[in-house]
C-alpha cells in the first residue's frame, strides 16, 4: 500500500464485514463515507424469546448467512472483487464462533483477491459510525463532522464516553463499572416479559407510559464521575414489579427507560461542562436509536452539535462501520493499519 503520512487523503473501496454477534453484516464503502451497499441479515426474532443471544445458535446461523450476504453486497453495490480496494473485517470484542465467520472468510478473500487486510476493533467501527452518509449520498455533502468531539459509545456490549482529537486519538474519561447501557435494556425488558432485543420494545412500551410513574435510584449519587453503573438501577426495576404488581408494564418501561437516559445524559453533561473546548457530541451505538435518549441530550447541549448516525442502521451493528473504521485507521495510521491481527473474544481499544 505503501501509505505513511498521517492524514493523507486516500481513496478507498473498502469491503467490511461484521460478525461479532447475532448480525452477518457485509458493506461497501467508499472513502470512509459513502456507502455503496450495506446488507444486514439479523437473526434477532430467532432469540426473541431467549431473552438473550444463544452462542452456538448464533454463529450456526452466522456460517449460513456469510455467503448469501456478501453475494448480495457486492450484488448491490454492483461491483466485484477486483474493484475492491481492501478488506476490512471485525476483529473482536464478540462471540468467538461468529467473529470467526467473519475473520475466517475475510482471511480467504483477502488471499484469493489478493487485497490489504484491516482488522477493525468493534468499538472502533461504532465511534466511526456518525461519519457514515445516509444511502443515497446526498448531492450536496452536509458539514463532516470535526474534533474535538465526546462520544458516548453505548450497545450491548459497552458503555464509554470518550474524549476524542482525532479517529486514532481518544481518552476514554468514563466506563461502566457494571452492565452495559443496552445491556440494561435487555435485561429489564426481560424482568417485564418484552421480548429482546430489550431497546426498542421497552421504549415502544414507554411510548404510552408515565415515566415520573416511579423514581428508580440515581447511581453514583455524589461522586464526581462521567462513570455509569445500571445493576442497582436494575435491582431497582425487580423490586417495584414485586412489591407494584398494579403498575403498568408501560409505566414501568418508561420510568425505566428514563433512569438510563437521565444517567447517561448526566454524564454527557458531566463531561460537556470539564471540556468547554468541545463543539460536538456524538452518540452511538445501539442505544444511540433511542429517541428518548436523543431528545433528553439534545434539550441540554445548548449550541454544541449533537450527532447521531444518519440513518438508524448505522446505530445498531452494521458492516458500513467496520468499513469506514478501516478507512480511518489507513488515513492516519498508514501502514500499520494493515498489521497482523488475531480473532479475539476480549479486547482492548
Ligand atoms: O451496537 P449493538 O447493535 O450491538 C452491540 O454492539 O452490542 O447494540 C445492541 C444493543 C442492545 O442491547 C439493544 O437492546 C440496544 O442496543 N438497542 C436499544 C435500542 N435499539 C437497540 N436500546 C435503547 N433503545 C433503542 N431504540
Ligand atoms: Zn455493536
Amino acid at each position: 500500500m505503501g501509505i505513511r503520512n498521517t492524514n493523507l487523503a486516500v481513496n478507498m473501496r473498502i469491503l467490511g464485514i461484521e460478525t461479532s454477534c447475532d448480525e452477518t453484516a457485509v458493506a461497501v464503502v467508499d472513502d470512509g463515507t459513502k456507502v455503496i451497499s450495506s446488507v444486514i441479515a439479523s437473526t434477532k426474532d430467532i432469540f426473541s424469546d431467549a431473552g438473550g443471544v444463544v452462542p452456538e445458535d448464533a454463529a450456526r446461523r452466522q456460517v449460513e448467512m456469510m455467503l448469501p450476504v456478501l453475494h448480495k453486497a457486492l450484488e448491490d453495490a454492483e461491483c466485484s472483487m477486483q474493484s475492491i480496494d481492501a478488506i476490512a473485517v471485525t476483529k473482536g470484542p464478540g462471540l468467538m464462533g461468529s467473529l470467526l465467520t467473519g475473520t475466517t472468510t475475510a482471511r480467504v478473500l483477502a488471499s484469493l483477491h489478493k487485497k490489504p487486510l484491516i482488522g477493525v476493533h468493534h468499538t472502533f467501527g461504532h465511534l466511526t459510525s456518525t461519519w457514515l452518509l445516509p444511502s443515497p449520498t446526498p448531492n450536496t455533502n452536509p458539514q463532516p463532522p470535526s474534533f474535538p468531539c465526546i462520544t458516548l459509545s453505548v450497545s450491548g456490549g459497552h458503555s464509554d464516553l470518550w474524549l476524542r482529537k482525532a479517529h486514532t486519538d481518544g481518552e476514554r474519561i468514563g466506563t461502566t463499572r457494571d452492565d452495559a447501557a443496552g445491556e440494561a435494556f435487555d435485561k429489564g425488558a426481560s424482568m417485564l416479559s418484552l421480548p429482546y432485543p430489550g431497546g426498542p420494545s421497552i421504549s415502544k412500551e414507554a411510548e404510552n407510559g408515565n415515566e415520573q410513574a416511579i423514581e428508580l435510584p440515581a447511581a453514583l449519587k455524589g461522586e464526581d464521575t462521567c462513570d455509569f453503573s445500571f445493576s442497582g438501577l436494575k435491582t431497582a426495576l425487580k423490586y417495584t414489579i414485586r412489591d407494584h404488581p398494579e403498575m403498568s408494564t408501560e409505566d414501568l418501561a418508561a420510568s425505566y427507560q428514563y433512569a438510563i437516559c437521565k444517567q447517561l445524559t448526566d454524564r454527557v453533561m458531566r463531561a460537556c461542562k470539564r471540556h468547554p473546548e468541545v463543539r460536538e457530541v456524538h452518540i452511538v451505538g445501539g442505544v444511540s436509536a433511542n429517541r428518548r435518549l436523543r431528545s433528553m441530550i439534545e434539550e441540554q447541549l445548548g449550541d454544541v452539535v449533537l450527532r447521531v448516525p444518519s440513518t438508524m442502521q448505522y446505530c445498531t451493528d452494521n458492516a458500513a462501520m467496520i468499513a469506514a473504521g478501516a478507512y480511518f485507521l489507513v488515513k492516519e495510521l498508514g501502514d500499520a493499519a494493515f498489521a497482523e491481527f488475531e480473532t479475539a473474544a476480549t479486547i482492548s481499544l
